[in-house]
């Protein structure tokens, strides 16, 4: 790193935009250094003292307001930071346009100096109106029409060194008005670089990642292939006890388009398992009737489970196989908020019984079948397992043989023995909050919020004391067939899912590329809604676009802040067709930096973006730390298991995980002899989650549709299972 290179002072606002903001200086200033502080991590004095080092500050934008001195910390005083100390600063976002893209009128000279014909992203709630012939220069403007006019869209301070625009210059959609607009405001010359000011301001990003290196032996996969085309995955389930509800089970199932891999974890009462709660400083093992805590130290549960896999690290299974054995579980919603550091909030436990928040199962055999070719692995990572192999392969092609001969499904009999009852959300209660949340975002407090809420089902099952969670999931499966759908048996939780959404999934390593796929807009099938149809309901709205444009940028900023640079938007707001209804989705991607990393940092990319982007950004909304804070004033329960992820951490250091939607999960611990949500035995409770993004644009009556419409594709499978 030379000295003398440029440095730029980026203050965040706890926004989830900084890094991108971050990625578009990079592109601008090749060869700059950015030093990225929080608004209250240094005092006026500290940052007056070190900004002569640096060639220019950037203020990031932020929720709130910039009347409240707790949101934008610091940056209210750089106005008075004395001329010889001060540097230039370019300020992004000064506050309804919540996403929405507008064209920005400019006078084509200074800061817009060949900037073209200009579309912007714009995300704020406030906006400023200037005094005639003040200190402030107007140098750009959207107009609004009616409902604003004119709003001012770019200043210029006529004496001192400040500059800013309205709209987003990072935002993925924003065309002209980005890059070259920074371009030409990089014009101070760059102050040489102190290691003081280097102390208090850490280093520059990107950073590469300092895992301690370190060696491990490795443990080698044993594979063998059948090619049986014809056998279902729920025979093979049940082959390996599917149908023993006192056994753990995993099946991660791909059963639709545009999914494939299926994958069954061999696993019974001698797997480890791992769970953890937050605020616990241990990790729970158990192994059979054997249980034991490890304790965290001053690890987080993400060292602690990095420290777990690294030893287990596997090679040799097949490269076109995504999972030769390691973690499979789930992540809850309430786990990402620890990493995030919002603090839990009191809430009174109303018959609700508390899940881990992380409740994994190392899986060291397993079957994963290709949809596409009816190819079927059979894994394992055990030394020595060759009888285990042979057997399975036998009972598998046994199976296949004698299915031809039998019919393919009996008719399903009854689970329940009456109608479930089902407690909806209060429907006043909720719209009251839609109206609440949309104060907030009025306020430029947030600029999305992903509200939510809770629905039980409280059933009779035939069977006492604990109904069929594995017939419950096979009659969800054909209800509402799911590319990311899911059963997961391990006590005390139980999750189905018919999950539409991929949250994030990462090939293995080198060369580890990520992948997020965040669905912002749904439209069920039905007579007339074709393709045109949907593609003008959803990507031809603004409002859907904005929701979806939103996360976008958000999940840019998340992925820009582990793998630095390399992220890029693959596909934005397309409608694809599932089974059942048309979504907008898009496609983010980011890759591992070339040079920088170690061999061990490699291994843990994958894992150290799934951290860091937790909870999903599509569940919270955006700026993420401020909107879920926000969510849990106005949101009864914890959302537990609900918006949190599913899916593997592979022992060859590949993963993918889906979002916890569409599902159902429900508390049953064996050792208290079934359910123990309601004292009386003869009754369950199921829990449904669902919502919908709430924005400036959002119209109460329409939320509530379409959060029952999200419910119904799990409900109808209990009305269905009554007989
Ligand atoms: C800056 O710090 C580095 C490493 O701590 C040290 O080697 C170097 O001498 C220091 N330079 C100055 C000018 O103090
Ligand atoms: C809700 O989650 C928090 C952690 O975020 C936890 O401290 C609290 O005990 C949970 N409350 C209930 C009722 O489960």
């Amino acid at each position: 790193m030379s000295l003398s290179s440029p440095r730029i002072l980026l203050i965040d606002s706890y926004d989830s935009f900084t890094y991108n903001l971050a990625a578009l200086c990079l592109k601008a200033i090749p060869n700059t250094h950015i030093h990225i502080i929080k608004n209250d991590q240094l005092s006026i004095q500290q940052l007056t003292s070190i900004l002569p080092h640096f060639s220019f500050v950037v203020v990031g934008p932020g929720p709130g307001s910039p009347e409240v001195p707790e949101d934008i910390g610091v940056i209210s005083q750089l106005w008075k930071v004395p001329e010889h100390s001060l540097v230039p600063v370019f300020g992004v976002c000064l506050g309804c346009r919540h996403g929405q893209i507008s064209q920005i009128h400019h006078n084509g000279a200074g800061l817009f100096k060949g900037v073209g014909e200009t579309h912007a992203v714009r995300y704020h709630s406030l906006h400023v109106v200037l005094k005639d012939n003040g200190d402030i220069e107007p140098l750009a403007w959207a107009d609004d029409g009616t409902e604003n006019g004119r709003v001012v869209m770019a200043i210029k301070h006529r004496n001192r060194p400040f500059w800013a625009v309205q709209y987003h210059p990072e935002s993925t959609r924003t065309s002209e008005g980005g890059l070259q607009v920074l371009q030409n405001f990089w014009r101070a010359t760059s102050q040489p670089w102190s290691n003081g000011t280097h102390s208090l301001v850490g280093p520059s990003w990107p950073q590469s990642t300092s895992m301690k290196p370190s060696q491990y032996d490795v443990t080698s996969v044993m594979t063998s292939v059948l090619h049986l085309p014809n056998l279902p995955v729920a025979d093979m389930c049940e082959l390996l006890g599917a149908k023993d509800e006192s056994l753990p089970f995993v099946l991660l199932e791909s059963a639709a388009q545009p999914g494939r891999f299926s994958i069954i974890g061999c696993v019974d009462h001698d797997s480890l398992k791992l769970s953890y709660t937050v605020g616990d400083d241990q990790v729970r093992l158990s192994r059979g009737a054997k249980h034991w805590p490890e304790p965290l130290g001053h690890d987080d549960v993400w060292s602690w489970l990095t420290a777990f896999m690294l030893p287990r690290k596997a090679i040799g299974g097949l490269s076109n196989v995504p999972f030769w054995g390691g973690l499979v579980g789930y992540l809850g919603y309430e786990l990402g908020l620890e990493t995030l550091q919002v603090l839990p909030i009191h809430r009174k436990v109303v018959l609700q019984t508390r899940h881990p928040d992380l409740n994994m199962v190392f899986v060291e055999r397993s079957i994963v079948v290709d949809s596409h070719f009816g190819d079927v692995y059979i894994q394992t990572l055990k030394s020595n397992d060759n009888q285990w192999m042979e057997e399975t392969a036998r009972r598998l092609t046994l199976a296949s043989t004698s299915l031809s001969a039998t019919p393919p499904h009996e008719p399903p009999c009854a689970l329940f023995s009456q109608p479930p009852v089902i407690h909806l959300p209060h429907e006043l209660v909720y719209k009251s909050r839609i109206a609440k949340a949309k104060e907030y975002l009025f306020s430029g407090e947030s600029y999305e919020l992903c509200l939510t809420a809770h629905t039980r089902i409280t059933v009779h099952p035939r069977r006492i004391p604990t109904s069929s969670s594995w017939e419950l999931y096979k009659r969800l499966h054909r209800c509402n067939p799911a590319p990311y759908s899911g059963f997961l048996r391990l006590h005390p939780s139980i999750l189905l899912s018919s999950s539409p959404e991929r949250f994030l999934s990462f090939t293995r390593p080198p060369n580890s590329r990520c992948q997020l796929r965040p669905i912002k807009g749904t439209i069920r099938k039905a007579p007339g809604i074709t393709r045109e149809v949907a593609e003008q309901l959803l990507a031809g709205s603004k409002k859907e676009v904005a929701e979806n444009l939103m996360i976008v940028d958000l999940i840019r900023h998340d992925l820009h802040s582990v793998v630095g640079e390399r992220v890029s938007v693959k596909q934005f707001c397309r409608v694809e067709e599932y089974e059942t209804v048309w979504q907008m989705v898009s496609v983010i991607e980011g890759a591992a930096p070339a040079s920088s990393l170690d061999v061990d940092s490699q291994d843990v990319l994958g894992w150290e973006v799934l951290k860091r982007s937790l909870p999903p950004g599509s569940m919270t909304g955006a700026p993420k730390k401020r909107s879920v804070e926000i969510l849990q004033t106005l949101e009864d329960n914890n959302r537990s298991i609900y918006s949190g992820v599913f899916g593997y951490l592979d022992a060859g250091g590949g993963g993918d995980w889906s979002v916890v939607i569409r599902s159902c999960f429900k508390y049953d611990d064996l050792s208290r002899g079934g359910a123990v949500d309601f004292p009386d035995p003869k009754v369950e409770t199921w829990t449904v989650g669902a919502g919908g993004a709430i924005t400036a644009l959002s119209d109460p009556d329409a939320e509530w549709d379409e959060m029952i419409a999200k419910l119904q594709s799990v409900l109808r499978t209990f009305e269905a299972a009554a007989g």
